[in-house]
């Protein structure tokens, strides 16, 4: 399947499924359901699942085993969102082409949609049915919290005015962003029945494409454009962030990209299977202009 077609048709997929799982698990508060509503269905280019429906399909799974992985990783990945563009942490109006979450209600209801949200990826994962269940729960929750993106969370902000080396800078990015891109893949290939040799093989493509992810999203605050991206361009200079375009500059942060999606590239070439699709999603992290 070519690139666009499988980004479109995943996409798709897991948004008709995450649809129907708001429908179904609605509370007694509307305007709460309304705001999760707006925070997890208005646009996103939905990476995250894309990697578990990828993953999946190079190691024969069937796309129904996909569905919940890959919707409780964009849970969690919207949640983070929300709470990354609370005043308490980047300060953000615009996320996904829209006021962000604290904007368009208050930050009470943003800091409670996280909550919500976080705790609904949970809610989806636990499928009696499904053999790797015990696992995607313990995967998804390794990489989400104190030791993955939480703790990358922490990192950023405890890094603002500081000049990193290029070592804690890694460290920061590998946690804030590629742990949950690792959880992805990683569930995609747990519910494919992968074999441990597997797994390893996958977590090292995982793991240099979650870092390259977040050094073009780097890139994109200094060179994109906001109404593309969907978000403010600047914000990172404006907070002394630590960044690869700061510590690298424009040129040297894209070359160290280009070299962690060949790196992640070469990592599939001695597995057996067609990895094309999942090298092309790779090479696209970087080229994307959103
Ligand atoms: C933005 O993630 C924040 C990072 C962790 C880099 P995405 O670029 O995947 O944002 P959406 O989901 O497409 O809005
Ligand atoms: C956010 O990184 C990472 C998480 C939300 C975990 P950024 O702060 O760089 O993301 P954007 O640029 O606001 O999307
Ligand atoms: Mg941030
Ligand atoms: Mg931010
Ligand atoms: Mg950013």
């Amino acid at each position: 399947m070519p690139l666009q077609d499988a980004i479109t048709r995943y996409a798709q997929r897991v948004d008709e499924q995450l649809q129907q799982w708001l429908l179904q698990t609605t509370g007694p508060s509307p305007l709460l359901q309304e705001a999760l509503g707006y925070s997890l269905l208005l646009g996103g280019k939905r990476m995250r699942p894309l990697l578990v429906y990828a993953t999946g399909q190079a190691l024969g799974a069937p796309l129904a085993a996909c569905d919940r992985p890959a919707m409780a990783v964009e849970l969690i990945h919207a949640y983070s969102l929300v709470h990354d563009d609370l005043p308490a942490m980047d300060d953000d109006d615009l996320r996904r082409g829209h006021p962000t979450c604290h904007k368009a209600f208050d930050e009470a209801t943003a800091i409670l949609v996280g909550d919500a949200l976080q705790t609904l990826a949970f809610e989806v994962l636990a499928d009696a049915r499904q053999p790797a269940a015990l696992q995607l729960v313990q995967s998804l929750a390794e990489a989400s919290g104190s030791r993955g993106m939480v703790a990358g969370q922490m990192l950023d902000l405890q890094a603002e005015g500081r000049q990193l080396s290029l070592e804690q800078l890694e460290q920061l990015h590998n946690h804030k962003t590629g742990a949950l891109i690792r959880a992805a893949v990683r569930m995609g290939a747990l519910v494919s029945g992968a074999d441990a040799a597997t797994l390893q093989a996958l977590d090292v493509y995982a793991a240099a494409l979650g870092l390259a992810f977040q050094v073009q999203d780097d890139l994109l605050d200094v060179t994109g454009d906001a109404a593309t991206l969907g978000k403010k361009t600047g914000a990172d200079a404006q907070l002394n962030k630590a960044t690869y375009p700061a510590l690298l500059g424009v040129a040297g942060a894209r070359s160290h990209a280009e070299a962690l999606v060949e790196r992640a590239c070469a990592s599939l070439e001695p597995l057996s299977g067609d990895w094309l699709l999942l090298q092309e999603l790779a090479r696209w992290s970087i080229s994307r202009n959103h």
